[in-house]
């Protein structure tokens, strides 16, 4: 006597539901690992973080620190407002230095020059210094806004 070589109904279900479980766990485990070694595929998040309070900055001062990333960022009082912005220069990514005698960013690497907001006054850079959002609280706390990379 011959026997039966299709599968029962029960049989089908049950390898069906493993098959769904198995592709679940598999396409998940695929995705948050693709997730951590490709960071691009991360969002950004923005991250304030604490440099200093107002009072430690009159006009013309800057503090410079980095982000979590070591990118270096210039933190200016210009007089009018804090302005917060990238020392890579955007031309081959030298680092640019706050003159405050001057009131403008100074590139030495090729004599590139920016004003107090990072835009290019002269010289071969061909765009601004990148900027940041800067928040005082309300007890003139500032904070540097940055993205995560
Ligand atoms: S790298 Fe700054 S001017 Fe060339």
């Amino acid at each position: 006597m011959a026997e039966d070589s299709k599968p029962s109904r029960r049989t089908f279900l049950s390898q069906l539901w493993m098959g769904a479980g198995l592709f679940l766990s598999y396409g998940t485990a695929a995705f948050y690992s693709l997730r951590f070694l490709s960071p691009r595929f991360k969002a950004s998040q923005p991250r304030r973080i604490l440099v200093t309070s107002a009072d430690k900055l009159p006009p013309g001062a800057s503090t410079t620190f980095k982000d979590l990333s070591g990118r270096k960022i210039v933190l200016v009082n210009s007089g009018t407002g804090f302005v917060a912005l990238s020392t890579t220069c955007t031309h081959l990514g030298c680092t640019a230095y706050w003159e405050p005698d001057k009131s403008h960013f100074f590139c030495p690497c090729h004599n590139g020059y920016f004003d107090v907001n990072g835009n290019v006054i002269s010289g071969p850079p061909p765009r601004p210094l990148d900027k940041f959002a800067v928040f005082v609280d309300e007890n003139d706390n500032v904070f540097v806004e940055v993205r995560e990379a």
